[in-house]
């Protein structure tokens, strides 16, 4: 299969002396299947949010924080042929696995980069970041970073989790008990688990006009196995960060019969499982 091109530009001197990013997720092969059932969970409710809030034919996007490409691809669809797309990340490893997955998407390009400093020569219609604000020690700063990098009239839209609005209806002991390991350990790392909710908040401060948006969540039946999956596979991505910061032992976890478990006590209580909200919001980059 033929190989995309992908820029190397990368982390310059200026990032020594700001707060290190605190990405804990990693990007090993089982962290990049992980991606791939994470957004597929969500794909319905970002394409709802990309088209809400003005995503349209023919624009040039820069999608903040890329990972293996799942939201350029979608924002790929709606600018169409005429559209331009460009993913940025700071791994290398996913970017590569973005470009092969990426072949049949001419108008799609990957970058390695930093958010919090790269920028490209051209101004961009819309700057998207998906799951990327969460992971930021200082959000506002990016959000200002690329409000700059916008034409006026461009579009910023921030689409990030509540994961404090995730839970199982009626309560399953198990499931809060691993989210609030999952809870901990982000904030352990510096990762805002809550920054849905503050989105619209985070981009008026950036300077945005015209700031609206809303959250999408989904409803897991009992016996639907995404949600035990979705939320062990978060676990065992944190779980050195969970046992190394104190927050439970490896016999707490107990990781190899997670996801099993949850999925039995889920079943058992006949209980509605409620992933973290997917939220978005949008603003407008309005010159004097
Ligand atoms: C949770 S993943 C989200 C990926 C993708 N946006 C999605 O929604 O599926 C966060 C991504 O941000 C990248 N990342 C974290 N800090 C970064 C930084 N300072 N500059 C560029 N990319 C960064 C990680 O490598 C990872 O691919």
């Amino acid at each position: 299969m033929k190989r995309r091109r992908t820029n190397i530009a990368i982390l310059d001197a200026n990032t020594m002396n700001e707060p290190a990013t605190t990405y804990a997720l990693g990007c090993s092969d089982e962290e990049i299947m992980r991606l791939d059932r994470q957004s597929a969970s969500i794909e319905s409710a970002t394409r709802l949010l990309l088209r809400a809030s003005g995503i349209e034919p023919g624009m040039r996007v820069l999608d903040l924080g890329t990972g293996i490409g799942h939201v350029a691809m979608l924002i790929a669809e709606l600018v169409g042929p005429k559209g331009r797309v460009v993913g940025i990340d700071n791994s290398t490893k996913l970017l590569d696995v973005a470009a092969l997955r990426a072949v049949s998407h001419p108008q799609l390009r990957f970058t390695l980069g930093d958010v919090r400093h790269w920028r490209d020569d051209a101004p961009f219609d819309a700057v998207v970041g998906r799951l990327i604000l969460f992971h930021l020690a200082d959000p506002l700063a990016v959000l200002r970073h690329h409000a700059a990098a916008l034409r006026p009239g461009g579009l910023l839209l921030a689409l990030d989790f509540d994961l404090r609005a995730s839970r199982a209806e009626p309560a399953v002991p198990l499931v809060d008990e691993a989210l609030g390991w999952i809870d901990a350990a982000f904030r352990h790392v510096g990762a805002s688990p809550a920054i849905g909710t503050r989105l619209s908040l985070l981009l008026e401060a950036a300077g945005l006009a015209e700031v609206q948006g809303f959250g999408v969540q989904g409803y897991l039946a009992p016996n639907d196995p995404r949600g035990p999956a979705l939320l062990s596979g978060v676990v065992r991505t944190l779980a050195p960060q969970i046992v190394a910061a104190g927050i439970a032992t490896p016999e707490q976890i107990g990781i190899d019969t997670l996801e099993a478990r949850i999925a039995d006590a889920v079943r058992s209580s006949a209980s509605v499982v409620l992933p973290p909200v997917l939220a978005g919001a949008w603003g407008r980059l309005v010159r004097a």
